[in-house]
């Protein structure tokens, strides 16, 4: 099939490129002419496992393209993808959609043949009903169908989630449309994704709720692991205890730091000014956005406990500064509440990350960025594993850090505190 994706963005660039693997032929359109130009390079814009080789291989055998006309690029499409970002609005919940719209208009110039406009960028209930009604401004019904199809990528698993998705979800009531998509969509099918058929209002809003509850899950957790903290209990245990129930499932119980990420923050936000338009009441998941804003507060008065009430001239080392492993984005990374914290009350900051150097600690006084952990952790008084990435997991840290009575704060519980115990570690987790 003839697909074209606007916006070369996380969604756009990682769903194209693995729809051109699946053998169609896909044209993947920005209007950065830079990243584009890179890209024909196999130059990728973003952090993404397996993403490059993916992109060589793909541009190679000529299935994938990028182009920076829109114009041509949909006329020459079945299926025009809309893949731009919906970022929070300033000082407000609201889910800026100016991209999408203007993404709609240049798409409705375009319109000679029949075509499908599908929605992947995430965005509120309701948007498919103003895409369509942009489009038919110019368009006639008959010549266009828009549909809904929300995308469950996560960042550094989105190959594995792309071609493994648990269910690809299609908003849509016109027959023909929901026939090609499935068609689309069979590889993935085939290999046990569920074809969900719905309407186009319910696939949006399933694409909210679905990050809604998984923030929900682990906000709970957290909360359970800060109970754990003052009963002595392993939040592990607890973890397993509950996960193994099927109706709860074992999956996003992990305790840890505020999540944060390009899709949790922001699409928990949105759904609430859904709400509030509505005059409807999400009170569950405004308890959560204020339980994660607060998350941070609560792991800093521990490290302060930790290192007692004694912060300043404190050598303290991060390892991993990003929202999660495998990824380079810091969006609402916990580390941009943590590290200005820390480095005002006057303690000198070290971190590593397998990404390099981020821009957003780079005016800060007395917070280096150190290209080894070894370089890192030396001679610091404590280290916190804040990002779980598989090189952090087997530290001989009594070589690296060459300190008596460093302390070590492993906020994604990777250590047994057992045998940091028998190694004469000072050891703190999440939740034990
Ligand atoms: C999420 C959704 O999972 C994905 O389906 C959607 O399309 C985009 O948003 P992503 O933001 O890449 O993906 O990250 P995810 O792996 O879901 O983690 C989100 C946050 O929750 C991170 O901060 C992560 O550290 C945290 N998390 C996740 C936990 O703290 N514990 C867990 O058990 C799982």
């Amino acid at each position: 099939m003839k697909l074209c994706m606007i916006g070369t963005g996380y969604v756009g660039l990682v769903s194209g490129v693995c729809f051109a693997d699946l053998g169609n032929d896909v044209t993947c359109v920005d209007k950065d002419i830079s990243k584009i130009n890179n890209l024909k390079k196999s130059i990728i814009p973003i952090y993404e496992p397996g993403l490059d080789e993916l992109v060589k291989k793909n541009y190679k055998a000529g299935r994938l393209k990028f182009s920076t006309n829109i114009g041509e690029s949909v006329k020459k499409s079945d299926i025009i993808f809309i893949c731009v970002g919906t970022p929070t609005k300033r000082n407000s919940y609201e889910a800026d959609l100016s991209q999408v719209f203007t993404v709609a208009k240049e798409i409705s110039k375009n319109i000679k043949s029949f075509k499908i406009i599908i929605n992947k960028s995430t965005v509120p209930v309701l948007t498919g009903d103003k895409v369509e009604k942009i489009i038919a401004k110019k368009v006639k019904k008959k010549l266009f169908s828009v549909v809904s199809n929300p995308e469950f990528l996560r960042e550094g698993e989105a190959i594995r989630d792309f071609i493994y998705p648990d269910r690809v979800v299609i908003g849509t009531s016109n027959k023909s449309s929901n026939k090609k998509l499935k068609n689309l969509y069979s590889p993935l099918i085939s290999k046990g994704a569920k074809y969900i058929n719905t309407s186009r209002r319910a696939a949006e809003l399933i694409k909210y709720a679905s990050n809604a509850f998984l923030a929900t899950k682990v906000t709970f957790i957290n909360e359970i692991a800060n109970l754990c903290e003052k009963l002595d209990i392993n939040i592990e245990d607890v973890s397993i205890g509950i996960g193994t129930d099927k109706r709860i499932g074992g999956r996003f119980l992990r305790a840890g730091p505020a999540y944060g990420g390009s899709c949790f923050p922001k699409d928990t936000r949105a759904l609430i000014d859904t709400a509030k338009k509505t005059k409807t009441s999400l009170s569950v998941i405004n308890t959560v956005i204020n339980s994660n804003e607060k998350r941070s507060e609560i792991l800093l008065k521990r490290i302060n406990k930790i290192l007692n009430n004694k912060i300043k001239n404190k050598k303290i080392t991060f390892l991993g500064v990003t929202f999660k492993a495998n990824t380079d984005d810091m969006r609402e990374s916990a580390c941009l509440k943590m590290i200005p914290y820390l480095n005002n009350k006057g303690a000198k900051i070290k971190y590593y990350d397998p990404t390099g150097q981020k821009n957003e600690f780079r005016k800060l006084k007395n917070v280096q960025y150190k290209n080894n952990i070894k370089h890192a952790c030396e001679k610091s008084d404590l280290i916190i594993i804040h990002t779980e990435w598989n090189e952090f997991k087997f530290l001989d840290l009594k070589k690296i850090v060459k300190k008596k009575n460093f302390i070590l704060y492993d906020m994604r519980n990777i250590y047994s505190p057992d045998k940091m115990k028998k190694q004469n570690i000072k050891y703190f987790g999440i939740g034990r």
